[in-house]
């Protein structure tokens, strides 16, 4: 067996032993097929948690297509799902010229369903201007259902569930996994202490508030820079210094996006950071920092590690740019990503609102929409029996 094949195997062993929920949910759909004859066309992170939700879906009969979300896709997991016989566009070093082509590729696989993630195969549906033979299908992210709901409004002629507006994801997910996971990015990458260390997280989300959260629970000074100000009352009851970004911009020694919106780190703020600033993003475009105004204000940069360029002005500053301005907790060496059980809770969520689709799809109106609550309060109580919780 090919080495590439084989490690993916072994890594994506590891992953699947600790996805209880998702092993019930194959059971439960080798006996159900709800996908009997049914295509499934994705775009999500290629990586071990994914193929495992790919392996539940085909269990339930689903064809599946797939590709990568650009930038974090594994060559090892692709290798694996395409050695299993799955459809599989993409590839670690893919351009973003090369991501659009994978995009199409899955599109013109005539899917029946769709899971995506930041509404690109959504936004390719639409652009294609065809008569669309899509039932439905589920988005996973934030950006993905602000997409769905703004530029793309109107336009989606089948129903979308948007896993992200489900609390049990916000709270599993968002929160307590992306807090954790970026902490660990930042030290695995940096390999610098948090400890007394002070760090600005732009943004007091679901995400916000995890990675403020964990950042300070390792001893880390934190402050809080939000544009709402319910959000920001929050935080400052919660306990973190709040303030613009512009007063933050000479205080913070790491700055950490966490919006889903662009330009929060611009050229207004640029000059007023410190030497040697740290700049990373875990939102799901990389737009949160304006790594081209960065580029072009700079008089050199240097690439000092695999996610770590130094961007060198003439005034003899430098500022740090971690991951190149995409998401920290899928970049550096040996990427991790959000926690298994966080992704078993997530992906649980994905297979039965996919399930949902293919049983249900023409009851449901067309757009954006949240999932069923009896689909969250199923998984809520089956995730609380697995962490042997009562209630
Ligand atoms: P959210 O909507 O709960 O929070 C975003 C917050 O940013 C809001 O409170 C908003 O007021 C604030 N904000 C917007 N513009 C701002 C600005 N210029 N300055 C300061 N604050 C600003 O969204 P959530 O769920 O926290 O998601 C944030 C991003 O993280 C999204 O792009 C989402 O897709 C992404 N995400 C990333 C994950 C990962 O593993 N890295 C996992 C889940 C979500």
């Amino acid at each position: 067996m090919n080495d590439l094949v084989s490690r993916g195997r072994n890594r994506i062993e590891w992953i699947r032993s600790r996805m209880p929920l998702l092993a019930q949910a194959r059971r439960a759909f080798a006996d159900s097929r709800p996908f009997e004859g049914r295509r499934i066309g994705m775009s999500l992170h290629l990586e071990p948690k994914t193929a495992v939700l790919l392996e539940t879906l085909a269990s339930g009969g689903a064809e599946i297509v797939a590709t990568g979300n650009h930038g974090s896709t594994q060559d090892d997991v692709v290798a694996f799902l395409r050695d299993r016989g799955m459809t599989v566009f993409g590839s670690r070093d893919d351009t973003i010229d090369q991501h659009a082509e994978n995009i199409a590729g899955v599109l013109d696989a005539r899917p029946d369903i769709l899971l995506d993630n930041g509404a690109d195969l959504a936004a390719g549906v639409v652009a294609k201007g065809e008569q669309s033979t899509i039932i439905g299908g589920t988005e996973e992210t934030t950006s993905g259902g602000v997409r769905l709901r703004g530029e793309l409004t109107g336009s989606i002629p089948f129903p979308i569930l948007v896993i992200n507006d489900s609390i049990l994801k916000a709270i599993g997910e968002n929160r307590h996994a992306v807090g954790q996971s970026v902490v660990e990015s930042f030290m695995r990458i940096t390999n610098l202490m948090v400890p007394g260390r002070r760090f600005v997280v732009a943004g007091y989300g679901w995400c916000g508030r995890g990675v403020a959260q964990y950042l300070r629970a390792l001893g880390g000074k934190v402050a809080v820079a939000e544009v709402d100000e319910l959000k920001a009352f929050e935080a400052a009851l919660d306990g973190y210094r709040v303030d613009t970004m512009a007063n933050l911009a000479g205080w913070g020694e790491v700055f950490i996006t966490a919006t889903g919106h662009p330009d929060v780190l611009g050229p207004e703020i640029f000059p007023l950071l410190r030497q040697g600033a740290i700049l990373a993003n875990c939102g799901h475009f990389p737009w949160e920092i304006d790594v081209p105004a960065l580029s072009s204000s700079a008089s050199g940069i240097t690439v000092l590690d695999d996610a770590i360029e130094r961007f060198e002005f003439a005034d003899g500053r430098h500022i740090i740019l971690l991951a190149h301005g995409r998401m920290m907790n899928l970049a550096g060496r040996e990427p991790k990503g959000n926690s298994l059980e966080s992704m078993d809770l997530g992906f649980l969520l994905q297979s039965l609102s996919l399930e949902r689709i293919a049983t249900s799809a023409h009851e449901l109106p067309a757009g954006a929409q949240p999932i069923p609550d009896d689909i969250n309060r199923e998984i809520a109580r089956r995730m609380l029996a697995a962490m042997g919780a009562e209630r």
